[in-house]
């Protein structure tokens, strides 16, 4: 065995979304942050196009400008009858409230050779790489995908291109709770063993 599984399925199976209403004070630190986003370079990519790309929110400063272009953004691209003042708040405080937040960008190829889907696919690998490692540290990882991030408007506050594509906030914070408990289903539900 190259790995100890019992520790490798652990690291795997209690890796839990922890949102940011559940974080202390308690700040994550930049080492740990570098470690997050060198393990998110590890992650399979077709072609070597290394398509993530990241945006660090950590300092005050840069999480309460964050928190008022979330809070602005919402305004400008949900229609006046679905604005919804709860979802408004949530998400101008949730940047304020966490240690560091990392807006997790695709950046697509010039040239354009590979699939868009298969960049977006190993934008999420990273991503996952990005929560392994955060759980590892026993540090709460919350991937946020308000509809938001997905328009053009994001892209302008971003400072990305039009083909680029921010595919999620993850909010980073240790929890004042206990580690919650999940449970999938077993392979039975999703598995197919092909006969002929
Ligand atoms: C692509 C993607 C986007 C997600 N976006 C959100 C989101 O916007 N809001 C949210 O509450 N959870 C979001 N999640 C987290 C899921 O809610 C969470 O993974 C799911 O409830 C399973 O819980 P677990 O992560 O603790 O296993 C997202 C997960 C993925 C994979």
């Amino acid at each position: 065995m190259k790995f100890n599984l019992s520790e490798v399925n652990d690291l795997i199976r209690s890796r839990r979304t922890i949102r940011p209403e559940q974080f202390t004070e308690r700040k994550v630190q930049k080492d740990q942050i570098e470690l997050i986003l060198n393990n998110a370079q590890w992650a399979p990519n077709h072609g070597h196009t290394e398509p993530w790309r990241f945006q660090v929110f950590q300092s005050e400063a840069s999480r309460n400008a964050l928190s008022q272009n979330l809070g602005r953004l919402y305004m400008e691209t949900t229609p006046d009858k679905l604005q919804n003042d709860t979802k408004l708040a949530k998400l101008i405080r949730r940047p304020l409230i966490s240690s560091v937040v990392i807006a997790v960008n695709m950046s697509r190829q010039i040239e354009e050779k590979i699939p868009e889907i298969e960049e977006i696919e190993a934008v999420s690998c990273a991503i996952q790489n990005m929560q392994l490692t955060a759980n590892a540290y026993g540090i709460g990882a919350f991937w946020s995908t308000p509809k938001l991030i997905y328009t053009s408007g994001m892209n302008t506050y971003l400072n990305i291109k039009e083909k680029d594509k921010c595919l999620g906030l993850i909010y980073l914070g240790y929890t004042r709770e206990e580690w919650p408990k999940s449970h999938r289903k077993p392979i039975e539900y999703n598995t197919i063993w092909k006969t002929p």
